[in-house]
C-alpha cells in the first residue's frame, strides 16, 4: 500500500491534494499543529476512498522534535508533501526580528529540517518523493511582502539543491511554485480572477507533475511566462516598482 505523509494537512492546498492522492490509493498521514481540526476530513477521505488515514500533531517549529517525530512514521512512507507556510505578521516582521524569525522559521527553516530527514531516510531506502510547495514570491524579492518571499526563496534553493544531490538516488524532489491561489492565506486579498487558482487545480497540477516525474511545477501555469518577465526587469526599474 503506497503512503503519503502530509505536513501542513490544516492547509487548503494540502486537503485538496489529500483527496487527489487518496483516489489514486494512497493512505494517507496527516500532520497538523491541530490534528482534531482534521476529523471530519479523516472521515470523509475513510469513506470516499476506503483508505487508511491517521492524523499526528506536529508543529514545524518544534525542531528538537522533529527527528522523534519522523522516526515515529511507522512504516516510512513512501513520499512526503510539505505545505506548511505562513504569510502572518508579514509587514510587522519588516520592522521586528523575532516576527521575521518566525516567517523565516516557519517558511524556509522548518520545513528544511524536517525534510532533510525524510530526504535521508528515502536515499537509503533508495526510493521515495518529496514535494515542496514553494511560492513565486520566492522568485524576486518585492518590498510588500519580502519576509514570506525570502524565505520561500531559501525553501526554493533549498528544494533544488536537494533535488540535484539526490539524482539518480531513486528520490523524486519536486518544486510547487503556486501563484495566487483561492485559501485561507488569501483570504483578506483581493486577487485577480484570470491569476488565480483554487486549491482543487493546484492539487491536480501537483498530482499531473509528480505522475510525469516532474521536478518544478508552476501552477497556475501562467506563472513561469509571469516570472520569467518579472526577473528580466533590471533592478533600476524593479526598485521603483509597487508590485
Ligand atoms: N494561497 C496562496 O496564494 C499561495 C501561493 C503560493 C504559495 N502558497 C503556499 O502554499 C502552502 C499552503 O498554503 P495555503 O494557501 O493552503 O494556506 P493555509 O490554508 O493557510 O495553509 C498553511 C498551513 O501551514 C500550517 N502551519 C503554519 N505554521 C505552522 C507550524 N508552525 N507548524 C505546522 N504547520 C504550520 C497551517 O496550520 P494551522 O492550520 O495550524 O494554522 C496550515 O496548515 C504554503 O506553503 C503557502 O506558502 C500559497
Amino acid at each position: 500500500m503506497k503512503r503519503l505523509l502530509i505536513l501542513g494537512a490544516t492547509s487548503d492546498i494540502a486537503r485538496a491534494c489529500a483527496h487527489r492522492f487518496a483516489a489514486d490509493g494512497f493512505s494517507l498521514v496527516l500532520a497538523a499543529r491541530k490534528p482534531d481540526e482534521l476529523d471530519r476530513d479523516v472521515k470523509d477521505l475513510q469513506i470516499r476512498y476506503d483508505i487508511e488515514v491517521k492524523t499526528v500533531p506536529f508543529d514545524v517549529l518544534d525542531m528538537e522534535q522533529h527527528r522523534a517525530f519522523f522516526q515515529s512514521l511507522n512504516p516510512l512512507p513512501d513520499g512526503v508533501l510539505c505545505a506548511i507556510g505562513t504569510m502572518n505578521g508579514n509587514e510587522d516582521a519588516m520592522s521586528d526580528p523575532q516576527k521575521l524569525k518566525v516567517i523565516l522559521d516557519t517558511n524556509l527553516t522548518g520545513p528544511a529540517a524536517i525534510l532533510t530527514l525524510a530526504a535521508e531516510a528515502f536515499r537509503k531506502r533508495g526510493s521515495g518523493f518529496i514535494i515542496g510547495i514553494s511560492s513565486v514570491a520566492g522568485n524576486r524579492g518585492r518590498g510588500t511582502n519580502y519576509p514570506y518571499g525570502s524565505a520561500k526563496a531559501g525553501f526554493t534553493a533549498f528544494l533544488s539543491g536537494l533535488r540535484n544531490r539526490l539524482n539518480k538516488s531513486g528520490v523524486q524532489v519536486i518544486t510547487v511554485l503556486p501563484g495566487f491561489v483561492r485559501t485561507r492565506m488569501t483570504e483578506n486579498m483581493d486577487l485577480p480572477e484570470k491569476l488565480t487558482a483554487e486549491p482543487d487545480k493546484v492539487a491536480a497540477d501537483i498530482f499531473k507533475g509528480w505522475k510525469k516525474g516532474k521536478s518544478v511545477i508552476y501552477t497556475k501555469g501562467i506563472w513561469r511566462l509571469i516570472m520569467l518577465i518579472i526577473q528580466h526587469i533590471p533592478e533600476f526599474i524593479f526598485k521603483r516598482m509597487k508590485l
